[in-house]
């Protein structure tokens, strides 16, 4: 029988197939929950390497309303239902001042990082508040709280998701559903691969404790907001900055 404070619980995270999901799939899967790895390319997904074994890998645009719906119906045919959700995936844009950001570019970082998450918490939440429990986990970024320059959709789709995290924790309030939002700086990923050298001494430069958060750091934040013993915090943004942010 699985062990651990997850034991039993059903956990969807999507963006799962690699980077920090990846990370958070893992360490989810470690405490015990069985792991549905919701991603648009489930290729980067190594079964071989990845330590663990998940429950379903299922093929979802969080972006679109329908395959949002298919992939809730095939989860919880397969699982039975849904106890977890980590809403992580997301997508940056391309860097440009405002004058110049393509205004499609500002739809589809719009569509993926804002309202993807409404569409997945709309697909999971009916059964969590039928079954008077759920744990909703959304990533946002320290982008959403300062406002980050040539970034600016993807830091307003940030900030919309802590207002939207808000929101609909206060709508759920009384209902055994706690929904919270992480706010992690610049991570080491292999994403560091693609940066400059400059870009990431002065990404570090801003960050006082002089190093970069870790994905198993953002995991184990990930794995007690979603837990047992996080049983009073909700609409509440977590923060994961080494000192940075100051509210
Ligand atoms: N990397 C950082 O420094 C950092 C810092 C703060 C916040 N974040 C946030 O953490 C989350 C994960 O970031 P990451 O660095 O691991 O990114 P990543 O690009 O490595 O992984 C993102 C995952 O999301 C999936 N995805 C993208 N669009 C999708 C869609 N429409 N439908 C379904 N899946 C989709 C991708 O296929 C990929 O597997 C993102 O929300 C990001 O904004 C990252």
């Amino acid at each position: 029988m699985t062990r651990g404070p997850l034991a039993g619980r059903v956990a969807v995270v999507t963006g799962g197939a690699r980077g920090i999901g990846l990370g958070i799939c893992r360490r989810l899967a470690q405490d015990g929950a069985s792991v549905v790895i919701w991603d648009r390319d489930l290729a980067p997904f190594d079964a071989a390497t990845a330590g663990f074994a998940p429950a379903a890998l299922v093929p979802v645009d969080v972006a679109n309303l329908a395959s949002v719906e298919r992939a809730y119906a095939g989860t919880v045919a397969k699982t039975g239902r849904i106890d977890i959700l980590v809403n992580n995936a997301g997508v940056n844009g391309p860097v440009a001042p405002t004058w110049e950001y393509p205004p499609d570019a500002w739809d589809q970082v719009l569509a993926v990082d804002l309202t993807g998450v409404f569409y997945c918490c709309r697909a999971v939440i009916p059964g969590m508040r039928a079954a008077g429990y759920g744990r909703i986990l959304n990533i946002s970024s320290a982008a959403g709280k300062e406002g980050v320059q040539n970034i600016a959709a993807y830091a307003a789709a940030k900030a919309g998701v802590i207002g939207y995290t808000k929101s609909i924790a206060r709508e759920l309030v009384g209902s055994g559903v706690l929904v919270n939002s992480l706010a992690p700086v610049i991570t080491e990923t292999e994403l560091f691969r693609e940066m400059t050298a400059e870009h990431i001494a002065s990404s570090k430069a801003k960050i006082p404790m002089g190093r970069f958060l870790t994905v198993p750091e953002i995991a184990a934040m990930v794995a007690w907001v979603v837990g047992p013993d996080c049983t009073f915090c909700t609409g509440f943004t977590f923060d994961l900055s080494g000192g940075r942010a100051t509210y």
